[in-house]
């Protein structure tokens, strides 16, 4: 299935009107039929699959096998036999007994997703580079499996909408989808998000989300790789499977300031960007920094600011600006106060916790529209950077825009330009 072929059109004010349906939930209690045949016993053997063998991958496998007895992994699938390799040695070492992957159940290539997903698998880890997302998460609910999904969800509109559209499937069918966007799994942060929603710094009038941090690795070029493996091998420097740096790591922020909003998104957005230091062509076409202003029906602002730079003050945290106070959430300060102390449990472990829960309690989780919305953030942001022009939140999300090749094999591909503010243009002319 194509990402590009779904046909939902979903505006802003049809995002509002939906906050009271089922799908829009973080934990959503089935009232369908079909919810039942989709959940499991207490001491039935979960069987998880994952895509996308890579750091992150690798890591929400062990996460997941930390976070109950009785599950196994049984099926690993990525692009790259290197990759499946490493991710054997690795995982068989790190999960003992519930590693249980046999030959037989290890799939390389573009299809790989698909031939892991029609295994006996009941969880499937999409963790892949984000461009594939929408394709796989339709495969996987699509055959019934529960979900849990790295973040960002898509690099593009269409995709967005796919995901959308493909998460009120899996709600239909009381299928999980837990999302990867992982604060909103963290106890402090919850904490701390719950006190501001609760009225502790009056009504939030403006946010400044910082995401100012160092580079990420880059892969150097080998040259037997066609340019269809060199990009999807440094992914993270190509909009079209990354979404770029604001999109794949900025989004973390971005959920948050979603989240304080109760999930509706903005009215608009200006931003600035460029790419400064990361000039040479192996570093594809993204920027290396952003700086954007969200702006909400009701007047609240977000100053968004984003750089990957090597040398430079670097800060991650949220500074929440309200009428009786202010807060910084990822230090747990309200109103000068730490409003949570002590141990807790690691959120990616949590993540997974909730997850299996959810099966077995038949009560399924469904993230689906807050990712997709909170990744659209970070694309609507992008965009704004490119263009250099003020977007409209409802004409960006019903864009016709979609990056990428259609098809996908090892050989050429276009080698994408850098965006040029004042020239770019969203949509594409
Ligand atoms: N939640 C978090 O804190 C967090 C942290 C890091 C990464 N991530 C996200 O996790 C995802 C993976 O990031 P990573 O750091 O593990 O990258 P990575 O490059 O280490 O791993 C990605 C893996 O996916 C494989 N892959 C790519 N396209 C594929 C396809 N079509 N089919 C099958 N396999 C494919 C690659 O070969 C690679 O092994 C990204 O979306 C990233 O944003 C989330």
């Amino acid at each position: 299935m194509s990402p590009q072929s779904n046909g939902t059109s979903t505006s802003r004010r049809s995002f509002l009107k939906q906050s009271s349906v089922a799908v829009v939930g973080g934990t959503l209690a089935a009232t369908l039929g079909s919810a039942r045949a989709a959940h499991a016993s207490g001491s039935d053997i979960l069987k998880v699959g994952l895509i996308g063998c890579g750091g992150r991958g690798s890591g929400a496998a062990v996460n997941a096998m930390a976070a109950e007895d009785n599950v196994r992994l049984t099926a690993l699938a990525d692009l790259f036999p290197d990759k499946i390799s490493a991710a054997k040695k690795n995982l068989s070492q790190n999960i003992g007994d519930k590693y249980q992957v046999t030959e037989d159940h290890c799939f390389v290539g573009f299809d790989a997703y698909q031939k892991l997903i029609d295994t006996d698998v009941d969880v499937v880890l999409l963790a892949t580079s984000p461009h594939y997302r929408p394709l796989h998460l339709r495969a996987a609910v699509e055959a019934g499996k529960h979900i849990f999904c790295e973040k960002p969800v898509a690099v593009d509109p269409v995709g967005v909408r796919s995901v959308l559209e493909t998460s009120e499937m899996a709600a239909k069918k009381g299928l999980n989808i837990v999302s990867g966007l992982c604060w909103r799994y963290d106890s402090a942060v919850r904490e701390t998000i719950g006190r501001i929603k609760d009225g502790a710094i009056g009504d939030i009038v403006a946010m400044q989300e910082n995401y100012l941090t160092s580079t990420l690795w880059l892969r150097d070029r080998n040259p037997e790789w066609s340019e269809m493996e060199y990009q999807n091998r440094n992914w993270l420097y190509y909009t079209w499977l990354s979404g770029d740096h604001i999109v794949e790591q900025f989004i973390h922020s971005l959920d948050k300031s979603m989240w304080l909003m109760d999930d509706q998104p903005p009215q608009s957005c200006v931003g600035l960007g460029g790419r400064q230091v990361r000039t040479d062509p192996t570093f594809g076409n993204i920027f290396d920094h952003h700086a954007i202003c969200y702006e909400w029906e009701n007047g609240v602002k977000v100053f968004a600011y984003t750089r990957q730079m090597k040398g430079c003050h670097n800060d991650v945290d949220d500074y929440i600006l309200g009428t009786k106070g202010r807060a910084e959430v990822l230090k747990s300060k309200v109103n000068g106060e730490t409003v949570f102390r002590g141990k807790k449990p690691s959120m990616y472990d949590q993540e997974h916790k909730e997850l299996f829960a959810a099966i077995r309690a038949g009560t399924p989780i469904n993230n689906g529209r807050y990712m997709s919305l909170s990744t659209m953030m970070a694309i609507i942001g992008r965009e704004a950077c490119y263009t250099g022009q003020k977007l409209n939140w409802d004409e960006a999300i019903n864009a016709d825009v979609r990056l990428g090749p259609t098809e996908y094999a090892f050989g050429d591909v276009d080698v994408p330009k850098v965006p040029t503010p004042g020239v770019t243009k969203f949509p594409p002319a």
